[in-house]
């Protein structure tokens, strides 16, 4: 986002629509949408890209399982990102998805240019792929020679004829483009990673698939009808075909992109494929691969698969959206992972929003209000306010320097040390003393540096926070928009004469977690609903099995019985405190009192479920279920036959 280009092209990654969106979907879109709100608000050309994937193996799977066409099935879940986003006011200039004409053509057409560049031949895959990850491994990634490095799951073998990207031919390239280039993956501990990566060799790639063809066909020149393109190099592409490539071509001058915002899950596909694959094209690379951590929920990563997931939408409803826009952004440094929870938003809306910002403007109506009539003018400030007003445009200099480095807590941080020399302010000089005193003058000036400062946050925060802002806006009686910021920003103007008009508590002070159960109850439910409909449907004929990736929505881990204790009043309870790993027991209740004494408990072993959601027995919290098996003979623990690390996961 550099100031030196006109026109900026901003993209999140297309999310895969095998289940509705999360908050780690919303934070990465969120993210995105404040760089453009920002970016627009200073005048720059802005483009804004976001979308669907929606082809490949495990969509076409997750749409089987639900007894839908793919097509259907991704109409549906692409509707309600889309849905989402709107609900959300994203202001994307694009919603793309892969299904869409425009899209299938322009990724042919790039294959073909691959293809005659020589950078393309037929060959025969033969490996390992995680359709879950949709990745291919060789052997010796694997862990246990089964299981996906990246996500856990079982791998399946896959033996096929296959087209094959020379993805080795570009090792120096992209090399020589990492050394050159040292803001071209941020954060830039995360380029060395990848640089090391390809440093240790690259294979080529395997980009068409013939198992399945739910896909985009390869172009008709190669009369391949069996082959559909890998989903990868399909998804990819849609960074240029969202803007004309292979069809009009007619927003092609926003490329290259000024940011490519994804999560470090898929960092590897946009720093090592995505460059290559453009390089081979011929066209320039982005500026800037900006990857950001996880949210995770109890240290795990937040996934649609592990059932640990927040719905964003009832986060924004019960919290507000603007209060959770801030939340997100500010609550982790970039590219750091973020465990979820309602406390520290919570702590955020009452003492960031609701005492600095809210309580500030507040105040300035507050004293407007009593000294002056609502009217407020700057005609003094410089006189009285020389030096805060040096203090606060040397801050508010130097925080677009954070923003091109994706450090958006600390933009944040530094808005706030302003604030804070606003709030400081009124209480050093005491307004109601110099009114006292007969200096209104003074006192004039200093509701006016006050107004003032709230003026040049609110243009800043913007982007962050939309809707609040316009209400301070209204409240201050300025515009959000370029020519202001040009003024006030970037100029380092004062605001004119104005008046200012009482608004309500802008953010009220939340006493209490208002949402019980955060899991997002839209989600569990179709995973339920589908589980149902998949029982109904195979249980006629399939005796009711079940697939391995249904089997892996269980985690199921070896723990440690660190203390026991019988539960009072109970017949059939022990509480357990449980070791899993985490750095910290679980606690379990569990009805065994009868075959098991607390004592003997102790020090064993035990495999446990460790996802499932919490439940209250007896008043108190029971984190997950120890197995058993029960016949006539009475009950007993599934256990390890040899002592396990506690936490080591059982498949
Ligand atoms: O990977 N924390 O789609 P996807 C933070 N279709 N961000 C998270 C997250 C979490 N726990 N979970 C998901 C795909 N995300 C491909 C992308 S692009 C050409 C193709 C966000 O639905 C984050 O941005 O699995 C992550 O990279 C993305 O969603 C993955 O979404
Ligand atoms: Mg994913």
């Amino acid at each position: 986002m550099e100031e030196s280009c006109k026109n900026v092209y901003i993209t999140t990654p297309i999310y895969y629509v095998n289940d509705v969106a999360h908050i780690g979907h919303a934070y990465t879109t969120i993210i995105a949408d404040m760089l453009a709100r920002y970016s627009r608000l200073t005048g720059l050309n802005t483009f804004l890209l976001t979308g669907t994937d929606e082809h490949g193996q495990k969509i076409s799977q997750s749409a089987e399982l639900r007894g839908k066409t793919a097509k259907e099935y991704a109409d549906e879940i692409s509707g309600k990102f889309r849905a989402l986003w709107d609900d959300f006011d994203i202001t994307y200039d694009k919603f793309i998805r892969t299904t869409d004409e425009e899209h299938k053509l322009g990724v042919q057409k790039a294959f073909q240019t691959m293809f005659d560049k020589g950078d393309i031949y037929k060959g025969e895959y033969e490996g390992f792929y995680c359709v879950s990850c949709e990745t291919f491994f060789t052997e010796k990634q694997l862990v246990d020679e089964q299981f996906c490095p990246d996500c856990g799951r079982p791998t399946s073998i896959v033996k096929e004829e296959s087209y094959f990207f020379k993805l080795s031919k570009y090792e120096d390239k992209l090399i020589k483009w990492y050394e050159e280039n040292e803001d071209c993956i941020l954060p830039r501990a995360k380029k060395n990673e990848i640089s090391n990566f390809v440093k240790g060799g690259l294979r080529d790639l395997s980009i068409s698939r013939t198992s399945f063809d739910w896909g985009v066909k390869l172009p008709d020149s190669m009369n391949e009808p069996k082959h559909v393109m890998y989903v990868w190099l399909d998804a990819l592409m849609n960074y240029i075909t969202a803007l004309g490539y292979g069809t009009d071509d007619k927003n092609m001058n926003f490329w290259p992109a000024n940011v490519q915002l994804v999560g470090k899950d898929i960092l590897r596909f946009h720093a090592i494929y995505w460059p290559a694959f453009l390089m081979s094209l011929d066209l320039p690379l982005p500026k800037h691969i900006a990857a950001h951590g996880w949210w995770t929920r109890d240290g795990e990563k937040m996934s649609k698969s592990k059932g640990n997931v927040v719905d964003p939408k009832l986060v924004a409803d019960a919290y507000g959206l603007d209060a959770f826009r801030y939340f997100m952004l500010r609550e982790v440094p970039f590219g750091q992972d973020g465990d979820f929870s309602q406390k520290a938003l919570i702590d955020r809306i009452n003492s960031d929003l609701g005492n600095d910002l809210g309580n500030l403007l507040n105040r300035i109506s507050g004293m407007s209000g009593k000294y002056f009539d609502y009217k407020v003018s700057s005609v003094d400030v410089e006189k009285f306010h020389a030096k805060e007003l040096a203090e606060i445009d040397a801050i508010l200099g130097n925080v677009e320097a954070y923003i091109f480095n994706m450090q958006i807590n600390r933009y944040l941080e530094d808005l706030w040390k302003v604030l804070t020399i606003a709030n400081k302010a009124i209480n050093d000089y005491e307004p109601w003393n110099l009114m006292k005193d007969g200096k209104s003058d003074e006192a004039m000036a200093l509701v006016a540096l006050i107004t003032n400062i709230m003026a040049k946050v609110a243009l800043l925060l913007d982007s962050v926070m939309p809707e609040k802002i316009s209400l301070i806006a209204q409240s201050l009686g300025i515009k959000i928009d370029t020519a202001t910021y040009n003024s006030l920003i970037k100029n380092k103007n004062l605001i004119p004469d104005t008046v200012i008009t009482k608004v309500d508590q802008l953010f009220p002070r939340i006493e209490e977690v208002l949402l019980e159960q955060p899991a997002s109850s839209d989600i569990t439910k179709s995973e339920c609903e589908m589980k149902n409909e998949k029982t109904k449907e195979v249980s006629v004929e399939d005796d009711n099995l079940i697939t391995i990736d249904q089997f892996f929505q269980t985690t199921l881990k070896i723990g440690t019985i660190v203390e026991a204790e019988e539960v009072p009043k109970s017949a059939k309870l022990l509480k357990l405190q449980v070791d899993l790993g985490e750095g910290r027991n679980r606690q379990i209740l569990a009805g065994i009192k009868e075959y098991y004494s607390a004592e003997e408990l102790v020090g064993t072993q035990a495999c446990v479920v460790a996802n499932l959601k919490p439940a209250k027995l007896m008043g108190m919290i029971s984190e997950g279920m120890l197995m058993a098996a029960r016949d006539e003979n009475g009950l007993s623990l599934l256990r390890p036959q040899a002592p396990k690390k506690s936490g080591t996961k059982i498949s």
